[in-house]
């Protein structure tokens, strides 16, 4: 269900991110903006402030580990449900993530790539990669269907 410009547009723009940088940035952006996001991570130390949490390693290297697993997503386009099946399981069975908080992180990760990537983040650009984030939210909330 991928176009071949939609799949030439995440693959662009994803060779020019920086998973350190934007994965912490997408992370310490959720628990910030949306603090009961907070909660799942109550064994991550120091979260009291925006600083506390830009600045934290573990927020740091926990972002990293989940902007890199979604690159699996961008890998793996026509095959996303599978890809994320264990994932879905993780988040679904064991930690009971609200699936709500799936669709937060991508919108989340959207607004990190527009300010970082500003001219190149064109609007079939945005669509292409919404598309993305929605059907990597759906498959991580797959466990719950
Ligand atoms: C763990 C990916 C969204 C909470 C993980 C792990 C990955 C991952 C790869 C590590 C799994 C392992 O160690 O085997 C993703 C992706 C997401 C997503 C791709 C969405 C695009 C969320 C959201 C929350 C969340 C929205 C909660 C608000 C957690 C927690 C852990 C975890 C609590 C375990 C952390 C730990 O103690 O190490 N996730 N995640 N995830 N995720 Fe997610």
């Amino acid at each position: 269900h991928w176009t071949a410009e939609e799949k030439q547009l995440i693959a662009s723009l994803w060779g020019k991110v920086n998973v350190e940088e934007c994965g912490a940035e997408a992370l310490a952006r959720l628990l910030i903006v949306y603090p009961w996001t907070q909660r799942f991570f109550s064994s991550f130390g120091n979260l009291s402030s925006p600083t506390a949490i830009i600045g934290n390693p573990k927020v740091r290297a926990h972002g990293k580990k989940v902007l890199t697993s979604f690159g699996e997503a961008v890998k793996n386009l026509d095959n996303i449900k599978a890809t994320y099946s264990k994932l879905s399981e993780l988040h679904c069975e064991k930690l009971h993530v609200d699936p709500e908080n799936f669709r937060l992180l991508g919108d989340i990760l959207i607004i990190v790539l527009a300010s970082h990537f500003a001219k190149d983040f064109t609007p079939a650009c945005q669509f292409a990669w919404q598309k993305l984030v929605g059907v990597v939210a759906h498959a991580l909330a797959r466990k719950y269907h």
